[in-house]
């Protein structure tokens, strides 16, 4: 089969890596792919968000099955336009992506179906916004209604930071249509958990748990980044919240999506925090998290397209999906100053990967044969072991034999869940 991979980013080299494992792949095409993914892939310079040239490419290059990573895409209706040219598509159609698209429609959906979250109020207006944070408790968190590449939810320690926040996101409009709306939603508190799922709409299968790190900076300091590591599994998921999570998070939230005639398939991801009170969802992604794909992806035991395959069918139930039960590790390596300024067009230096290891490649491009840095997160360093302890040696082993300048890395991927596990 011919398939079509939209997207450009780490994520999409571990799908691509992925999906080039599965017994029916005998051509993957990317668009636009990247510098790294060409070495796995055919990359065509059609931007992910350019659903025409997107849908011009699939008519004119027999493809059998694409699978649409990315929100932006998602959101605009990537799967609706391919699906209508019949293309099968893996990742759900537009109506089911406003779960992403929309902060404030995915908490009406789990106020009005009863799937624990933070408490919140929307707001469209800033004084009224400012007016309900008058008397909020605090620390609040204000979170843009749409896409904010991961910048979107601010957490603000007093009333004069939510004045500054709501008047840079509603006023100054520094996310631009996507802050028009904001949410002003309860603090909470807790280990956060990662977990994304396949379903098509009737079952939900969950894959191995995760843990991002998304500050910029180590001990969760700094700003919040796309993502600077991820571990896999994430030792606060036990059995007894896996269980809790899928009768009062995953199928309610299946169900609902149902309910609103807004059917769920593909990639539904929970970011959940494990408050006192029990699991909590902080956000929800109609799409594979990035790096959480990175260290999940290599733990898959099962054929990536035939799961893929199955979930656009409605067929999921018959379908097996087995992950393994060791640990990865990823370890992102960024250009010095991101998620703020920072400078690109540096050389990449790659060592050659062992067994059990994989570099991702991101925000990089491929001129004359050698790879440059072109972004702020540039690849994922990952290892699969048999122990957490293992994996996140393994990964930072292979970081350390990649080399640019500028390159910069949080040293603590792993930590946190490694204290859990009671090794540190
Ligand atoms: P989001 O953009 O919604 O994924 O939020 C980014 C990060 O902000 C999350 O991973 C959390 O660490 C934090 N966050 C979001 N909402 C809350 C909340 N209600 N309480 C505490 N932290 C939050
Ligand atoms: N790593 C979080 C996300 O992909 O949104």
């Amino acid at each position: 089969m011919n398939i079509l991979v939209i997207g450009g980013g780490g994520r999409e080299h571990a799908v691509v890596k992925a999906l080039k494992k599965s017994k029916d792949c005998s051509r993957i095409y990317a668009l636009p792919g990247n510098g790294g993914i060409a070495a796995d892939a055919e990359c065509y310079p059609v931007k992910a968000t350019d659903i025409r040239g997107i849908v011009s490419f699939a008519s004119s290059h027999a493809v059998d099955f694409a699978v649409v990573t990315p929100d932006d895409p998602l959101v605009m209706g990537c799967v609706d336009a391919l699906e209508a040219i019949g293309v099968p598509c893996f990742g759900p159609d537009k109506k089911a992506a406003a779960i992403e698209g929309s902060k404030i429609f995915a908490k009406r959906l789990m106020k009005k179906y009863n799937i624990p979250t933070a408490k919140s109020e929307a707001f469209g207006d800033p004084q009224a916004a400012l007016a309900y944070l008058k008397d909020h408790a605090y620390p609040a968190v204000v979170k843009a209604d749409g896409p904010a590449l991961g910048k979107g939810a601010v957490i603000v320690q007093s009333y004069e930071e939510a004045e500054r926040c709501v008047r840079e996101m509603m006023v100054e409009k520094i996310f631009g249509a996507s802050g028009e709306k904001v949410l002003v939603e309860e603090f909470l508190t807790g280990p956060e958990v990662s977990v994304l799922t396949f379903t098509d709409g009737k079952t939900v299968v969950p894959m191995v748990s995760s843990m991002d790190h998304k500050r910029a900076l180590d001990g969760d300091r700094g700003l919040n980044t796309g993502g600077m590591g991820t571990v896999a599994p994430n030792p606060y998921y036990t059995e007894a919240v896996a269980r809790e999570c899928m009768e009062r998070v995953f199928l309610p939230t299946v169900r609902a999506m149902n309910a609103e005639g807004r059917t769920f398939r593909g990639c539904l991801y929970f970011g959940l925090m494990l408050t006192s009170d029990g699991p909590k969802v902080i956000e929800y992604n109609c799409r594979f998290g990035d790096p959480e794909t990175q260290v999940v992806l290599p733990l898959l035991k099962s054929d990536l397209l035939a799961v893929m395959r199955a979930v656009r069918d409605g067929r999921l139930n018959e379908t097996e999906v087995e992950f393994s039960a060791r640990s990865a590790c990823c370890v992102v390596l960024a250009s010095e100053g991101y998620p703020k300024q920072y400078e690109t067009g540096f050389e990449i230096s790659l060592p050659r990967t062992e067994e059990e290891e994989e570099i991702y490649l991101a925000g990089v491009k491929r001129e004359g044969g050698k790879l440059f840095t072109a972004g702020g997160r540039v690849l994922g360093a990952v290892k699969t072991a048999d122990t957490l302890q293992e994996a996140v040696r393994g990964a930072y082993a292979l970081a350390e034999k990649i080399s640019f300048a500028n390159a910069y890395y949080r040293k603590d991927i792993g930590k946190r869940a490694r204290a859990a596990l009671g090794e540190e």
